[in-house]
This record gives C-alpha cells, sequence and structure tokens, in this order.
C-alpha cells in the first residue's frame, strides 16, 4: 500500500488494519507529504513491517527497494491518492519511492483518490484519471459527502471497509474471460453543411468505463466511437466514427465476431435529410430542416438470426424511465437494457425547441435531484431484463460499469444455462 499526502492518510491506517484481518500482508510506502500528516510509525505498527519512504536510501535499497517491492507485491493500492500522485504516475514521473514504485509494478494497480471536490472535477485530473484507466489501472471512488476544506461532493477517500470489500472481491476468475465484446460509445454528429452539425451531450465516459470494465473483466474489446475527447484503452480495438450510418456500419461489420453487444452511444434518432454543399447563409427568419429517421442500430443486433450477440441496451430517459424502458427491451428484442435519467441540466426552452439537440427534445417536467447521465463522471442505472431488474445507486462511472459488466455476465451465464437445459 503506498499512501501519498492528504488528510484521508488518516483512514489508511485503519485500512492496513482491515486487510491484514481478511489475512493479507502489507508492506506500506509513504511519501514525504503523508509523514506530515501521520507517522511512518503508525503505519508499522499497523502492517507489522518497517515502513519504505525513500527511493535513494542505501539500507532500504539493500533490502526492499523500489524493484523488489514491485516484484513481491500481489497488488498495488494507493490510498489515499492525491491529485500530485496521480498527475505523476499517468504521465510517467518518478522522482520519489512512490511513484517509481508504480512505474516498476507490473502487478493489479488500484488508487483511491481523495481530494477536494473542485480539484476532482478539474479537467486535468480527469484526463489523468482517464490516462490511468486506459493503462488499466482501477480507480476505486472517490466517494460523495462533506470534506475536511469543509466542501461538500466527490472528492473524499472511499471508506477503508468499502476499499478493503472492493479489493478482497476482485474476482480470481474473469468474469468475461475468453469473450469478445463489442460496445458503442459517445455521441453522433449529422451534417448540416460543411461547417454545422446536430449532435447531443454524450461525452463517451459510460461508454468508455464499459470498455476498461470489460477488458479488467478478460474480454477482448472493440470500441466503436463517436467523437470525443477521451483516450482509448490502449488494449482495446477502436473504430472511430462520426454519423449514426457510420456507426451503423461499424457495428455491424464486426458484431458477427463477438458475443456480447453494449450500445452505450448516443445514437442521432433523426438525421437531415440532405446535407448542404456550402455553409447555409442567414437570409429568412425562420428555416425548417426535414429530418429522416437513423437506422437502428441497436435493434439491427437484436433482429440478427445469426451470430446474435448477447444484447444490452441502454436507454436515456427525462420522464417516465421505467415504461420506456421496458417498452425498449421489448420492442427491440434485448437481453437487458441499463436505463439512466438525462437531461437535469437545466436548459431555457428555446433553445430545447428551436436549437440543434433535436434528437432529445422534451417539453415535460425534468427530475432534478441528482446529476448522472450525459456528460457526468457519476451515474445511476436501472437495469431490466425480462425476468428481473437491478438498480445500481449513483457512483463513479468507472466503477458501476464494473457492476453492470459482472451483471452482464451473469444474465448472459443464466441466459445459456437456460437455453442448454431447455
Ligand atoms: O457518454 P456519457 O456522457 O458518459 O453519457 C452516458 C449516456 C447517457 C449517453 C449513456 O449512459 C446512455 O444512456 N446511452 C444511450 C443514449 C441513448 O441514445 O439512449 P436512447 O434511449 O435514445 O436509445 C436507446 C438505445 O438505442 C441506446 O442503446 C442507443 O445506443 C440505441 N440506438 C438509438 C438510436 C439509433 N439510431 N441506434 C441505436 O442503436
Amino acid at each position: 500500500m503506498a499512501v501519498s499526502g492528504g488528510i484521508a492518510a488518516y483512514k489508511s491506517a485503519e485500512l492496513v488494519r482491515l486487510l491484514r484481518k481478511q489475512g493479507a500482508t502489507v508492506r506500506v510506502v509513504m511519501t514525504h507529504s503523508a509523514m506530515q500528516f501521520v507517522s511512518p510509525l503508525t503505519f508499522q505498527a499497523l502492517s507489522g513491517h518497517p515502513v519504505h519512504t525513500e527511493l535513494l536510501d542505501t539500507d532500504q535499497e539493500n533490502a526492499m527497494g523500489h524493484i523488489s517491492l514491485a516484484r513481491w507485491a500481489d497488488a498495488l493500492l494507493i490510498a489515499p491518492a492525491t491529485a500530485n500522485t496521480l498527475a505523476k504516475c499517468s504521465h510517467g514521473l518518478a522522482d520519489d519511492l512512490l511513484s517509481t514504485l508504480y512505474l516498476a509494478a507490473s502487478c493489479p494497480v488500484y488508487v483511491a483518490p481523495a481530494m477536494n471536490q473542485a480539484m476532482w472535477h478539474k479537467p486535468v485530473t480527469q484526463e489523468n484519471i482517464q490516462k490511468l484507466l486506459s493503462h488499466g489501472v482501477t480507480v476505486i471512488g472517490p466517494a460523495q459527502g462533506d470534506q475536511a476544506c469543509g466542501e461538500t461532493g466527490f472528492g473524499r477517500m472511499s471508506e477503508p471497509v468499502d476499499i478493503c470489500r472492493y479489493l478482497m472481491n476482485q474476482p480470481v476468475v474473469q468474469c468475461l474471460s475468453g469473450l469478445k465484446v463489442l460496445i458503442s460509445a459517445g455521441p453522433t454528429r449529422e451534417p448540416l453543411d460543411p461547417v454545422r452539425y446536430i449532435t447531443n451531450r454524450s461525452s463517451g465516459k459510460m461508454g468508455y468505463a464499459l470498455a476498461n470494465a470489460a477488458l479488467k473483466a478478460g474480454a477482448k474489446v472493440t470500441l466503436v466511437s463517436g467523437p470525443v475527447t477521451l483516450s482509448a484503452p490502449v488494449n482495446a480495438d477502436l473504430i472511430s466514427v462520426e454519423t449514426a450510418e457510420q456507426m451503423h456500419a461499424a457495428v455491424m461489420s464486426k458484431v458477427a465476431e463477438h458475443d456480447i453487444y453494449i450500445g452505450a452511444a448516443a445514437v442521432a434518432d433523426y438525421s437531415p435529410a440532405s446535407i448542404e454543399n456550402q455553409k447555409i447563409k442567414k437570409q429568412s427568419e425562420q428555416i425548417t430542416l426535414t429530418l429522416v429517421k437513423t437506422k437502428d442500430i441497436l435493434a439491427d443486433v437484436a433482429g440478427l438470426d445469426n451470430h446474435r450477440p448477447f444484447t444490452v441496451g441502454f436507454a436515456a430517459e427525462t420522464h417516465d424511465l421505467e415504461h420506456y424502458a421496458l417498452d425498449k427491451l421489448r420492442r427491440k428484442n434485448l437481453d437487458m437494457i441499463a436505463a439512466n435519467w438525462v437531461g437535469q441540466v437545466s436548459l431555457n426552452p428555446p433553445f430545447t425547441k428551436g436549437g440543434m439537440q433535436l434528437d432529445k427534445v422534451s417539453d415535460t417536467p425534468r427530475r432534478t435531484s441528482e446529476k448522472g447521465g450525459f456528460d457526468s463522471d457519476q451515474n445511476a442505472l436501472q437495469v431490466y431484463w425480462n425476468t428481473g431488474s437491478k438498480n445500481l445507486a449513483m457512483t463513479d462511472k468507472n466503477q458501476l460499469a464494473e457492476l453492470l459488466i459482472s451483471l452482464i455476465a451473469e444474465r448472459r451465464e443464466q441466459k445459456t444455462h437456460e437455453k442448454n437445459t431447455a
């Protein structure tokens, strides 16, 4: 366990105790800043081993330097992981024992971020997190709540008991081992003329988190992505597309090779009937756009007679979530549907009615209690299948993706079992 310098370092002492109680052998590395918060003696007493603090300490290098520590560990947990530590690890800096250990480690790496909520939401921190995820690091938390700085929000280190439970629940057998998963993610762009397009608010975070989670579960992953600013997981095959038509073509050309299809993309339901060759000029007070329905990728995948994969759709709804999700599940003949509330950002009516977000127009009241769905780091899902449902509560999209992936694996196995015993 590597402890970096945040107030949550005091919680890591409890974490060492809990991990040892579960039978783990724990060796602790501390940064100099971490030692400002908690004494190495505390960790020494709790772990039963000397604490490692120096990169260039002759004694420690001989006994258990960063390379031997990296070779020794079955897992590396960085808790708390400060914004600075995350930045260093994501950029491959190695100027202290912790960051050098991270670089040298070939075992699974887990980070439990802890920082002020504004620091957590800063785009650069989120970019660093995405980078670490694409390098195969698992991010645990952070949790939401009151912070030591007096603010409230996401950024608290997850509770030691939750981190411990998470580590101890890591599946020994990867639940998607040997399977191929095709995932669509992000928005589509439907061009109107050479400079304008119709799109939606999808950032791709949910789909990319699913790709990472599927890789971690042992699957081979193909990710068909609309235009986003995220880095794709290094081990996934990425196919970048722009329009709904291109996404349809990419998915249909690959789907037969895959065991599971997850449609997390926010595909435009309508696209312009024609694309102007030149920029549309501003002349009349009003113009009318003619839009035509796009091909439904999800329905086409689920309707395949041969090589139909286990098909999971998403439903993004501003109202009557359960009603519309169940309708999509049945009408599109899906195996599962993951429904989420969207559109909780308050938009003024002229924008939603007359603007470019034409494929997600709604003039009914929006649910505003929790923020999830489009372009948020968190989300909650209500998952339905023909014989049941499960609620996955609001949490970080990476954690949510892991929960959804294990539910998909469970349901797929159940379906295969039912087919074999029918
Ligand atoms: O990308 P993020 O910012 O992280 O946001 C995540 C998300 C909100 C986009 C994601 O969680 C989500 O809900 N994705 C589906 C969005 C959507 O378009 O939902 P829908 O209810 O309009 O469509 C239902 C399903 O049909 C979806 O699986 C969609 O991929 C699929 N579809 C829709 C239209 C179409 N032409 N082809 C499709 O395959």
